[in-house]
């Protein structure tokens, strides 16, 4: 139904926008994918390749669920991290997630087929 419409928008890393009208319950890269957004998801949201990272404007950030230790640790190696990264595909669309601009770095690294999987806890 319209009222579980959420309005986001993707700026990859030349700055090009693109808007997607998201549905509450998607999944950030996963949707990305849906609209050819560059975003790879190179592990399929198994939180070990950190080729959707993200940055999240500090408004939307703090609404989010806080980030798993796994995501955390697996965050740490990503290059060009800040302090509002987060993964993509730990993502989830809320209502509080209207207006959203999700921001992709420079560029992601792929520890998935390096083989330098993060150590499990
Ligand atoms: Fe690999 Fe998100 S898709 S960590």
């Amino acid at each position: 139904s319209e009222d579980e419409v959420v309005n986001i928008v993707y700026i990859d890393k030349d700055g090009n926008k693109t808007k997607v009208r998201g549905k509450v319950g998607d999944n950030v890269l996963y949707l990305a994918h849906r609209y050819e957004i560059p975003m790879e998801g190179a592990c399929e949201a198994s939180l070990a390749c950190t080729t959707c990272h993200v940055y999240v404007p500090p408004e939307y950030f703090d609404k989010l669920p806080p980030s798993e230790e796994k995501e955390d640790d697996l965050l740490d190696m990503a290059p060009f991290l800040k302090e509002n990264s987060r993964l993509g595909c730990q993502i989830t669309l809320t209502k509080d997630m209207e207006g959203l601009e999700v921001q992709l770095p420079q560029a992601t690294r792929n520890f998935y087929v390096d083989g330098h999987k993060p150590k499990p806890h």
